[in-house]
């Protein structure tokens, strides 16, 4: 079927809401419709307008549901699903412990495969349609990840991890095999269907200088391929980063050497950034990605979304699970630790914010909004239906909500895989059962 029309409560951002009660930035029809003609978007808004120009276009009714574009994940790692909720470790410990011997499975193509198959129905079930994914050192992982990604055609951005020391045997490459490696992912994936590829050395530490020169090629030579690293995740990290880089002036100044800050490269964590990290994260446009559960769960720290948002020079923030250091594939439910997260530094993210966060905004903060994250004509139908009457709690509690933003605000805080009804990924219902 290649045209389908939507019908349901239409809700999408036009830009960043400036308050609790700013309407103006969000378009919304109680009775709505998106139009989908080969998996783009033609036209959405309220329900007599879009049918008009749809025809005879089969419907589907999604009301009394919300229909927003599909929420977007700006950090994850999919081999880490077998992980994810490890007792008892702070970062190193936890990588040393869990996440490297676990990743070293990787290697194998067949188990690689299965992992991305789920992890990517876990996404999906969860109402995320985008994510920005880490796979493991091996070429296998990355391979598995993108044939996955493509069979579905889910817009989704990935690379295969780049870690040359500070790690056991079966997890590291070599300055030039990363590259190389890379270099041919790139070349296979980047672009194709709506693949994209990211240059992912993990972090400083498990990075020679070496191979940072090389991601710094890497990345000088397919500037339109996005970088993902983690910065200033844990105190005993910010200070080994720095020992291994002595020259630099911070852990930021280490990939600022390396020219790997910019508009398209995504820092998860940015917890504890001086002023001066912060001011070059913001000249660079480099993107700081709050990953709430996982701060929480490893006991990092607290990011400081509204100092970096409200500073005289703002920083590009998304909002990530980053499974599995993060505990949840749900978007709802890292918003509702991130909202308090926020609450905990004595600030508040309202509804209509956080709601932008994890569609429109997390989409122009990596850069794809013109393909994602909006419900704008001409974009891929992406979406996800909520539904704020998925369990007895929320059910009760909506018998007392009267607005739009106190049902977003209940989703959020009460809301996880059970709220979402559907996802359509390039304009096909997607929705797996339990
Ligand atoms: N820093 C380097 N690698 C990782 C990882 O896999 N997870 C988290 N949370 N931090 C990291
Ligand atoms: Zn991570």
């Amino acid at each position: 079927m290649s045209e389908i029309l939507i019908r349901g409560r239409v809700l999408s951002f036009l830009r960043e809401p400036v308050a609790g009660d700013d309407l103006a930035a969000c378009r919304y029809e109680e009775d709505g419709a998106v139009f989908i003609k080969r998996g783009k978007i033609v036209a959405a808004g309220d329900f007599s307008t879009v049918s008009a120009v749809a025809g005879d276009a089969p419907v589907t009714d999604h009301r009394p549901h919300l229909v927003l574009p599909g929420f977007i994940d700006a950090h994850a790692h999919f081999p880490q699903m077998q992980i994810i909720a490890s007792y008892g470790a702070e970062l190193l410990d936890w990588l040393n412990d869990y996440t490297f011997p676990e990743e070293t499975k990787f290697s194998d193509a067949q188990h690689a495969r299965r992992i991305a198959r789920l992890f990517l129905d876990e996404m999906i079930r969860h109402g995320t349609t985008t994510v920005a994914a880490y796979c493991s050192v091996h070429m296998a992982s990355a391979e598995a990840f993108f044939e996955e990604s493509h069979s579905r055609d889910m817009l989704n951005i990935a690379g295969k991890v780049m870690m040359d020391r500070n790690a056991p045997a079966g997890l590291i490459d070599t300055p030039q095999s990363g590259y190389e490696d890379s270099k041919a992912l790139i070349a296979q994936w980047h672009g194709k269907g709506r693949q994209l590829y990211a240059i992912t050395p993990r972090f400083a530490i498990t990075s020679s200088p070496e191979q940072m020169e090389m991601a710094q090629a890497l990345a000088a030579e397919h500037p339109d391929c996005h970088v993902q690293s983690h910065l200033s995740e844990n105190h005993a990290e910010i200070r080994w980063a720095e020992q291994l880089y002595p020259q630099a002036k911070d852990y930021t100044d280490v990939y600022a050497r390396y020219g790997l800050l910019g508009r398209k490269s995504l820092f998860g964590h940015c917890i504890h950034l001086s002023d001066r990290e912060a001011d070059a994260m913001s000249e660079t446009g480099s993107v700081a990605v709050f990953c709430p559960t996982s701060n929480l769960f490893l006991g990092s720290g607290l990011f400081d979304y509204q100092r970096y948002r409200k500073r005289e020079r703002p920083l590009h923030v998304a909002v990530a699970t980053d499974v599995g250091g993060g505990t949840n594939y749900s978007m709802l439910r890292t918003l509702d630790e991130g909202y308090k997260v926020i609450a905990l530094q004595g600030e508040k993210l309202n509804p209509l914010a956080s709601f932008w966060q994890m569609t429109r905004g997390n989409a122009e903060a990596l850069s794809i909004a013109e393909r994602a994250g909006t419900l704008d004509a001409g974009t891929d139908a992406d979406i996800v239906v909520l539904d704020a009457w998925a369990t007895p709690t929320m059910r009760t509690r909506m018998e007392t909500i009267d607005t739009l933003s106190e049902e977003l605000f209940l989703l959020q805080t009460l809301g996880d895989d059970r709220a979402v009804r559907e996802v359509y990924i390039a304009g096909r219902a997607a929705k797996l059962g339990d």
